[in-house]
Formats: structure tokens, sequence, C-alpha cells
């Protein structure tokens, strides 16, 4: 199965994309993950998006369709993958469907998480991440047994670059402009599935695997 995950900054699509993933044998594709590893390799392709992620504003879209083309045609990818962080305005949207009829595969689904924006800030000013593998933490609504560790991995958990608030302000800015509209684009093609992200998380991912068996 190949799905999409949409919903503003902080509205729980990595946290679900890693549950969803995990529980249906597939992949988790973040653009803002593979981006965050360019930008720690110091890479060309980091040292220009590094920048424009701090200021909370969309990479070009030529980086994020070759991050893409070249995370899909590796091994792991066979079985499946959720992208997450990814399309992010219709320019891309339509750029994955030339794409995705070139590797002859195609989206099953788009799951949308719908969040209000004081949930989203609360969400974000908490967020932890690990600094080695990834996984999402919030210091009150998803704490790690250890303060500071992962429970996965053992790594250090950091807070991102892009946690600023007149950053976090300005991503849901660039969401609300460029990428709402992408939902319009799966819902004209009877993709789209809507929930409520306000749930827990258990919750919400339950909901989720269930509506995709109708898939
Ligand atoms: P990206 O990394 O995609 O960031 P984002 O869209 O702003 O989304 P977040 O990762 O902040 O939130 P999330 O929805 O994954 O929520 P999470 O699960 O962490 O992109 C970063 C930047 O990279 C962009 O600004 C842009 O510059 C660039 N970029 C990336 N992709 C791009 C693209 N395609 N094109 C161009 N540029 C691109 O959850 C948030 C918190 O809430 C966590 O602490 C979590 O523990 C907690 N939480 C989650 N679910 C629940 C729940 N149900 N109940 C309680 N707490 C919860
Ligand atoms: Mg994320």
């Amino acid at each position: 199965m190949r799905l999409i995950i949409l919903g503003a900054p902080g509205s729980g699509k990595g946290t679900q994309a890693a549950r969803i993933a995990e529980r249906l044998d597939m992949l988790q594709i973040s653009t803002g993950d593979l981006l965050r590893a360019e930008v720690k390799a110091r890479s060309e392709i980091g040292r220009k998006a590094g920048a424009i992620m701090n200021g909370g504003n969309l990479v070009p879209d030529d980086i994020i369709l070759h991050l893409i083309e070249d995370r899909i045609r590796q091994d792991d990818a066979i079985n499946g993958y959720i992208f997450d962080g990814f399309p992010r305005n219709i320019e891309q949207a339509k750029a994955l469907d030339r794409l995705m009829g070139k590797v002859k595969h195609h989206i099953d689904a788009v799951v949308d998480l719908e969040v209000p924006d004081d949930v989203v800030i609360t969400r974000t000013a908490g967020r932890r991440v690990c600094k080695a593998c990834n996984a999402v933490y919030h210091v009150e609504l998803n704490p790690p047994r250890e303060e500071g560790v992962c429970d996965a991995c053992g790594g250090e958990l950091i807070q991102r670059d892009d946690e600023k608030e007149e950053t976090v302000r300005n991503r849901l800015k660039v969401y609300k402009e460029q990428t709402a509209p992408v939902r319009d684009f799966y819902r004209a093609k009877g993709l789209l599935r809507s929930f409520d992200g306000t749930q827990t998380m258990a919750t919400l991912t339950d909901q989720i695997i269930s509506a995709l068996d109708t898939v």
C-alpha cells in the first residue's frame, strides 16, 4: 500500500506515520527527516535547505522531488510507503502523479489530520526528537521513560531548530496558503480520508488502520 499523510505542522503526521508504517510493515518517508539528515551531513542540499527550514518556508520543489525519487527506488520501499510532509503544494502533488506514472506505482489513500491551531502550538512547543533515530516525543503529552533519552534507541532527545514561536507561526501560514489546497486536489480524486487529530495517539492509529481496510 502507498499512502500520504497530510496535516498542519505539529498535527501528528510523523507520530502517526511511524505507527502506521510499523503496523502495516511499510516505509515512512518523511521529507523533513530527509532534509534534516542533509543539513546534519552538511551536504550541498543541506546547505541550501537549512536556512529555508529555519525560516519556516518551503524548500524548492526540485530538491524535494530528487530526494523522493531516490528514496522510493531503494529496496526497502518494496512493501509500500507512507509520505509524511510531502506533497506540500499543488506543484509537488502534480509532480508526484507524474513520478507514480513513471515508476508504475499509485497512491491508495491520503490520510488528513485535522487539528486546531492552539493544539498545534502546544504540541510543537513541547516536542522533542531523537537525534539518532528521529523518534518523536512530547515533554508532557508523550514523555520518554527517562527524561532526555530515546526509549527506542537510547539516543539524545533534542528540540528541532525550527521550533521558535515565530518560525512555527510562519510554518502554519505556509501550510494554510500552500499545503491546505493539496487536500482539495486529493478530495477531487476520491482519495482523501479526514480524521480528528486531537484524539489520543492510539485511538487515532486504530481509526486510520481500520479505515484503510476498505481501501
Ligand atoms: P516537517 O518536518 O515535515 O515539519 P512539519 O510539517 O512542520 O510537521 P512537524 O514535523 O512539525 O509535525 P508533525 O505533523 O510531524 O507532528 P509530530 O508527529 O512531530 O518539515 C520541516 C521543514 O522542512 C518545513 O518547514 C520545510 O522547510 C521543509 N520541508 C519538509 N518537507 C518539504 C516539502 N515536501 N517541500 C518543501 N519543503 C519541505 O507531533 C507533534 C508533537 O505532538 C509531538 O511532540 C508529538 O509527541 C505530539 N503528538 C502527536 N500526536 C499526538 C496526539 N494524538 N496526542 C497528543 N500529542 C501528540
Ligand atoms: Mg514531522
